[in-house]
């Protein structure tokens, strides 16, 4: 794909290739293995503007970062814009060089809450919330859909709107809420939003191979791309796209996450939330249900780790 820096109102990526926020997945360990293969930006998973200012307990796990991050990006969700700022100006928040303002969610609890991609339909107030964010002097950048419900585009007046409250990159993702994660992405409405902004654009959905990364570029026109399950999957997928050869050594990979993880959490409960993500390494590999199913009941690292050199070596 065809590399370039994005300049984010002042600070410049290395490239753009960027790891979406990803709820419950993209943690500090996967965040700093993704950096380890490529990526240049990466995000926290969307953190609750009233958690942070009423003191939630579990959002100091999620704004734990690493100097793997040269960059430092949270996203936040929430309506209020004065809330909003408040929460921006605590203390906690002090190291991220960019807020992210998430206006994708399509969660029902969030968008039943008028949060998330509910503000779509809203685009007076989402640019009073960039407007209002960007009194915290921070790079406020926003995460977007091209509309609630497919066939119903609002993407370009949404991204004027937000261009207008003084956005500093918009990255779009080429599904309707009503889609959630399903179906093929629509490159024509992120071309349009392209077309009809001056802040870098980052196009997501779908890209899963290098293949979809470049058609991502040359059908959008976008300025770069954001890569979620895909990189879930295989977080090497960042080398590929900077046109590095890889030898994909997985049992190698889940050790070298497992051990990052470490770092900060204790062993069982490692063990326990590794699961999920081990699915995801595990897709494709055949005969791989039964190694699964005796993961989900092991409860320390070290039993994980040998069934999985065990599987992957014998
Ligand atoms: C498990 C999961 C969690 C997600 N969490 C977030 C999130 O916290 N913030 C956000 O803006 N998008 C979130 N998303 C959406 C992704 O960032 C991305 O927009 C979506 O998966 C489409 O990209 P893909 O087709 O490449 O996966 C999440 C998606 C998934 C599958």
């Amino acid at each position: 794909m065809k590399l370039k820096k994005i300049n984010v109102n002042g600070i410049t990526t290395d490239n753009n290739i960027f790891l979406a926020p990803l709820a419950g997945f993209s943690d500090f360990a996967m965040r700093s293995l993704c950096i380890s293969y490529g990526a240049s930006l990466t995000f926290t998973e969307m953190v609750s503007c009233k958690g942070l200012l009423y003191g939630n307990a579990n959002t100091e796990d999620l704004l734990y970062t690493t100097d793997d991050e040269k960059i430092k990006c949270v996203q936040i969700f929430g309506n209020n814009p004065d809330i909003m700022r408040r929460a921006c100006e605590l203390p906690s928040l002090e190291k991220f060089d960019i807020i992210d303002v998430n206006f994708g969610c399509p969660m029902p609890k969030i968008f039943n809450n008028g949060e998330g991609s509910a503000l779509l339909q809203n685009p007076f107030l989402a640019e009073k919330i960039i407007s209002e964010l960007k009194k915290t002097g921070k790079r406020i950048t926003a995460k977007m859909r091209i509309g609630i419900e497919t066939g119903k585009p609002l993407a370009t007046d949404f991204a004027k709107a937000l261009e207008q409250g003084g956005v500093d990159m918009i990255t779009i993702h080429g599904r309707a809420r009503d889609k959630i994660y399903a179906g093929p992405v629509n490159y024509g409405e992120i071309a349009k939003v392209k077309q009809t902004v001056f802040v870098p654009v980052i196009a997501n959905g779908g890209v899963f191979t290098v293949e979809d990364a470049d058609k991502m570029l040359e059908e959008t026109g976008a300025d770069g791309i954001m890569l979620a399950r895909g990189a879930l999957e295989r977080p090497w997928l960042f080398s590929e796209l900077c046109g590095k050869k890889v030898t994909v050594r997985k049992n190698e990979i889940i050790r070298k996450h497992i051990e990052k993880l470490l770092e900060k959490f204790d062993d069982r409960t490692v063990a326990v939330n590794f699961r999920k993500q081990i699915c995801l390494y595990l897709k494709g590999e055949p005969n791989s249900s039964i190694l699964k199913e005796k993961i989900f009941k092991m409860k320390n690292t070290a039993d994980i780790l040998s069934a999985v050199d065990d599987f992957f070596l014998s």
